[in-house]
């Protein structure tokens, strides 16, 4: 399967709150949150804000053989990567500080494991060095495997909050 990326728009807001649903809801078994709750959240309520980026991963090519599991179309979005600045009055659960900002990404269920999640991180770390920002925060529980993802591209644990890790990534 050939996908793509792009730069997260406008006309993305609606995904991005399906993908933040599907980040709260990471746990198997835990309730999802509606979207339209979700779209009030503080991660992207008003997007795009000045400073948000985000990169969304569409289908390019179905896969030619027929993927029987997925059904593939031809733009069909499979998961997003955003960061935006929090403010020190209203933080994330990833909150640093004002100069690092936050990072959310979500896969939409059925097209996990296969490296969609590596390459949305890998171009969102990309974007936000030529935005010259130093360095990129989130927060991941304890027990979810996207941890060990978040290390091997470059993050490292700064503090536990609850069951939760606070980790950044240097861009230097
Ligand atoms: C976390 C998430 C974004 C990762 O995206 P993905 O496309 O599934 O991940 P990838 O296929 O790129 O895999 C990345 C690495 O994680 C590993 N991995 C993938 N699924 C895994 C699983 N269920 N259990 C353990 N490891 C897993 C892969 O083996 C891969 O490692 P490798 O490259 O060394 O082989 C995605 O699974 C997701 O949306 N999960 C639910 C929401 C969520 O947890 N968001 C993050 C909240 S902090």
């Amino acid at each position: 399967m050939d996908l793509t990326l792009r730069p997260a728009g406008p006309d993305d807001a609606r995904f991005l709150a399906e993908m933040l649903a599907e980040a709260m809801a990471w746990r198997p078994g835990a309730p999802r949150p509606s979207v339209s709750d979700v779209r009030r959240s503080r991660y992207v309520v008003g997007w795009p804000r000045d400073g948000d980026r985000g990169v969304v991963a569409e289908v390019r090519q179905p896969d030619v053989a027929g993927d029987v599991r997925n059904a593939a179309r031809t733009g069909e979005q499979l998961g997003a990567a955003w960061y935006r600045v929090m403010t020190a009055d209203d933080p994330g659960y990833g909150f640093i500080d004002t100069e690092i900002p936050e990072i959310t990404i979500g896969v939409v269920p059925p097209w996990r494991g296969r490296g969609v999640g590596r390459r949305l991180l890998s171009a969102l770390l990309d974007a936000a060095r030529a935005e010259g920002h130093d360095a990129l925060s989130l927060s991941v529980e304890e027990d979810n495997f996207a941890l060990h993802l978040y290390e091997s591209v470059g993050f490292r644990t700064v503090e536990k909050v609850g069951n939760a890790w606070t980790m950044m990534a240097p861009l230097l």
